[in-house]
């Protein structure tokens, strides 16, 4: 049962990450990668004790209807409709499996896995009190189409066979399967999905004012962290690409997505503490399509060996800049995000070696993140598309 928890909700993470530049609708696509973040630390806390239990650690679930389910989610219409796969059906009953789970286990043998179940379960019942206003939002503005609610019972249906998640509940009688109408079959998005309230979606390319210009340079730092969505969106779609890799990268890049979406927010609220609008804000969206149309492996080496790398002594001179004015929570937030950043760096010298390996790059890793570097300094750093430090 511990495997096919870890199962579903390894699943899920994939399934946000291809979803995540897809998703348009801002609170949504935030609280998507909340989902996918925490979901990484439950994944992790179950691979942790069944690698006690069985080896390896992780294994398929040999239910065919559960397999089903999980490959299918996937293939929602719409964002709406994928939300209310997951959040009206498929964790609902997650929670119900392992509420159950907890309160029937032996209570001292086996407390290990009380102890995962507990604390996933704090999680879990917090992404449904959280998305919930989100779809009631949506249900009230007349977003959520009937093909979304149409999907929502398919998912159901699928559910029952698998005799929900815990699998106990009696399965009803096998019918032939029908492909519902409202399936719309995945494919990766090429391009990142803003909501209609954001009003600069392309790029602008007026430099930003110069760092002696303490006050209008301070603006356009934080207007440029709002816009870290992208980063985000590049990651989740690395993630989703590169999902046979080692569950360790998985979870590093769970991170790291949920990261640049808090780096993002952290803009938003800076901004609108100063009564400024984030959404009026351009988005540069032709950043995620410009890294898209290279492999997984490039994306990922131009985000961690270019943007992130190089943004450190920047960021130094703005923590001892907002430190000479006085500014103290805009010295925290960055140095917040200079914490993270550092990771991320940690993260891309990590995973390259492995990932070059992977994908059977022939070059040497040196060469590689250099030719790589060149290409980004080409088309990105020299201002043919804005430099967002990300
Ligand atoms: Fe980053
Ligand atoms: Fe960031």
């Amino acid at each position: 049962m511990l495997n096919r928890y870890r199962f579903v909700l390894q699943e899920g993470m994939r399934i946000l990450a291809g979803w995540l530049p897809h998703v348009a609708t801002f609170e949504l696509k935030c609280e998507l990668g909340r989902t996918l973040w925490e979901n990484s630390l439950h994944v992790n806390a179950l691979y942790l004790r069944l690698r006690e239990i069985q080896s390896p650690a992780f294994q398929k679930p040999a239910d065919p209807a559960l397999l089903t389910l999980m490959r299918e989610l996937i293939h929602a219409p719409d964002e709406f409709a994928l939300a209310l796969g997951l959040f009206h059906v498929v964790t609902p009953s997650l929670v119900t499996a392992l509420a159950s789970h907890e309160t029937t286990t032996f209570p001292n043998s086996d407390l290990p896995s009380v102890h995962v179940i507990k604390h996933a379960l704090l999680d879990l019942r917090g992404q449904l009190e959280r998305s919930a206003p989100l779809l009631e939002q949506a249900t009230q503005a007349g977003k959520i189409r009937p093909a979304a609610f149409a999907w929502a019972n398919e998912i159901a249906k699928l559910l029952a066979s698998a005799g929900g998640i815990s699998g106990e509940q009696p399965r009803p009688k096998n019918k032939s399967p029908v492909v519902p109408s409202c399936r719309q079959p995945f494919k990766a998005p090429r391009e990142a999905a803003r909501d209609e309230r954001f009003t600069q979606r392309a790029a602008d390319l007026s430099p930003m004012p110069g760092e002696d210009d303490y006050s209008a340079h301070t603006i356009e730092e934080f207007e440029r962290y709002s816009t870290e969505m992208l980063a985000a969106e590049t990651i989740a779609s690395v993630m989703f690409s590169l999902s046979e890799m080692p569950w360790e990268f998985q979870f590093d890049c769970a991170r790291h997505l949920y990261d640049e979406v808090r780096h993002c927010l952290m803009g938003y609220e800076w901004m609108r503490q100063r009564g400024m609008n984030p959404l009026h804000s351009p988005q540069y969206l032709h950043i995620y399509k410009w890294r898209s149309q290279f492999p997984p492996v490039m994306q990922y080496c131009l985000l961690t060996m270019g943007n992130e790398m190089h943004a450190f002594p920047y960021r130094h001179r703005r923590v001892e800049a907002h430190q000479k004015s006085g500014d103290q929570l805009s010295e925290q937030f960055v140095r917040y995000d200079i914490a993270d950043e550092t990771q991320h760096v940690r993260f891309g010298n990590r995973w390259l070696p492995e990932l070059l390996k992977h994908v059977g790059e022939e070059r040497p890793l040196k060469k590689y993140v250099n030719d790589v570097l060149a290409i980004w300094r080409e088309e990105y750093a020299t201002g043919k598309l804005t430099l967002n430090v990300e």
